[in-house]
């Protein structure tokens, strides 16, 4: 597969970059600026994006471009930090800008050239240092009233910088400049399609795993759904399916899960119903870290007879994806500090030491997606927002009951019908380029009662509070500025249709300081 390299400078969007290639259909993968030159090489590039970074590039210790980019002749487009990294390689002059620019600017093309599109377009600065003097052989692309190099270039060399972000959606046209180089510049062809990632991992796991025995665990998550669906693709029954319903899952879901996979898929699935057993392993617990431990472990003790059952497949699927990957080549980028302890029903039991089957290790959530579309999994698994591994357990504060779950569960599926029937249940950007509807969007029960009247009647009862996120990364999120009229709505549902509840509130705190989840 032609591959293009985009090497990381320390920018925060250097996944982005990544992904808006993929998006125009050309594979492109993401590593460090300091990489061992023979990992890179053994992709043979067929061009280099050079990501922003934090840095000065005339610092002690600053990143400068590895030779073999350069050397290998191949077309390099380098933005902003790496467009300086770049200039200074090559023998132009960076310098610090008189004033810092950051936010929407107006470029125009200077000179007619290939990477970007006639015309004036609103590009997105974010930068101290600027080009001062182009390297020989550059001529200028692209102005904005503060940087008169805001775009240059060397077409001869296929050589290429860019001052502003075209991965962002601030810049509304980046997207096309990405695209241009892959396409025009680097003469990449759109072959990253789903059916193409589709025949390359059905390929690539048969040659793991010839004809020995897999297991899987689904879990009603995206990630394993999809991992598992492609698997079968590959394998058919040489693999088997197990589902632990804990009966922490969201309203139907459990059900939803197998019809996917027997009906949908045609798959051979065990359901385990160990409802019973989880609520008994967790009556009378209430501290969050305690509920998720129990869980975790249950989850596995089951998990394990399963496997045992089946005579111990050497193999496990994974859903691993590329964000991943790239974290776990670079720890120092991953988040910093883990508030919580993560766990993921579904996930590896460790000490039972299968050997991985990961056919998602390269790709992106919104690849996932496609992919699960493609593979003929229901949308609406497909497309569903994030659930934590211990699901409801961790959304039910105080003590977890069947009773309360059961409440919980119909006031988050009056929440999310809600949101559904109102377009808000997915984020998506607006022309302007802000966040709209819900990231991630729940209900929580809440161990508070408070007074109410309902009727003639006074009621002594419990709390449900809504939390409603926008987020691209989940390390921060700002609440969901949600229509009053919607909340509205949802509070009379859940008050009037939900018995043992009679108040509602909003969760207005973003993160930090608090998180997304309440436990
Ligand atoms: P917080 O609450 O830390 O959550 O802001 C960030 C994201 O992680 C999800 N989350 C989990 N996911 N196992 C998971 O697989 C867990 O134990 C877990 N806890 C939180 C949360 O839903 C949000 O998307």
């Amino acid at each position: 597969m032609d591959t293009l390299i985009v090497l990381d400078f320390g920018s925060q969007y250097s996944q982005l970059i990544a992904r808006r290639v993929r998006e125009a259909q050309v594979y492109c993968e993401l590593y460090a600026w300091d990489t061992p030159k023979e990992q890179i090489l053994a992709h043979q590039p067929k061009g280099y994006i050079l990501s922003g970074g934090p840095n000065s590039i005339y610092e002690p210790g600053a990143p400068q471009l590895p030779d073999y980019v350069l050397e290998s002749g191949v077309p390099v487009l380098g933005i902003c930090y790496g467009m300086q990294a770049l200039t200074h390689s090559l023998g132009g002059k960076v310098a610090g800008a008189a004033h810092r620019e950051y936010g929407a600017a107006r470029l125009h093309a200077t000179t007619e050239n290939e990477l970007l599109p006639e015309g004036e377009q609103t590009v997105w600065m974010s930068h101290g240092d600027r080009v001062e003097a182009l390297p020989p052989g550059f001529i200028p692309l692209g102005a904005t009233s503060n940087a008169p190099y805001a775009a240059m270039g060397d077409p001869q060399r296929r050589l290429y910088g860019l001052q502003f972000h075209p991965e962002v959606a601030h810049t509304p046209r980046g997207g096309e400049i990405l695209s241009r180089f892959a396409h025009q510049i680097c003469g990449l062809a759109a072959d990253w399609t789903p059916q193409s990632v589709i025949e390359q991992e059905v390929e690539r796991v048969r040659q793991q795993v010839g004809d020995e025995k897999v297991l899987t665990a689904v879990s009603g998550g995206v990630d394993s759904a999809v991992a598992t669906a492609l698997v079968h693709r590959a394998i058919g029954d040489q693999l088997t399916a197990v589902f632990v319903d804990h009966g922490m899952l969201r309203q139907g879901e459990a059900v939803q899960v197998v019809a996917a996979f027997r009906e949908t898929l045609g798959m051979e699935l065990i359901a385990v119903d160990a409802r019973a057993d989880f609520f008994s392993a967790l009556a009378g617990v209430t501290a969050p870290e305690e509920k998720r431990v129990i869980i975790g472990e249950r989850f596995i003790r089951h998990f394990e007879q399963q496997a045992r059952g089946l005579g111990m497949p050497p193999y496990l699927v994974q859903g691993t994806i590329y964000p991943d990957v790239i974290e776990s080549r670079a720890p120092e980028r991953a988040s910093a500090h883990r508030i919580k302890t993560h766990h993921n029903v579904g996930g590896l039991p460790e000490e039972m030491h299968f050997k991985l089957v990961e056919p998602l290790r390269y790709l992106f959530k919104d690849e996932v997606r496609k992919l699960g579309e493609a593979l003929g999994l229901p949308g609406e698994m497909v497309w569903r927002q994030p659930f934590p591994g211990p699901g409801l357990a961790v959304r039910c504060l105080g003590e977890i009951t069947p009773e309360r779950v059961a409440k919980l569960q119909q006031a988050d599926a009056i929440f999310t019908s809600e949101l559904d029937a109102a377009g808000l249940l997915r984020m998506q950007r607006d022309e302007a380029g802000d966040l709209t509807g819900t990231s991630q969007s729940f209900a929580v029960l809440l161990p508070v009662r408070s007074v109410g009247v309902m009727g003639d009647q006074r009621t002594y009862q419990e709390t449900v509070a809504l939390r409603a996120v926008t987020t691209e990364d989940f390390m921060t999120a700002d609440w969901a500025r949600l229509p009053h009229d919607l909340l509205a709505k949802v509070s009379s549902r859940i008050v009037n249709e939900v018995d043992g509840v009679n108040r509602v509130v909003y969760d207005i705190t973003s993160k930090p300081p608090s998180t997304i989840e309440w436990e």
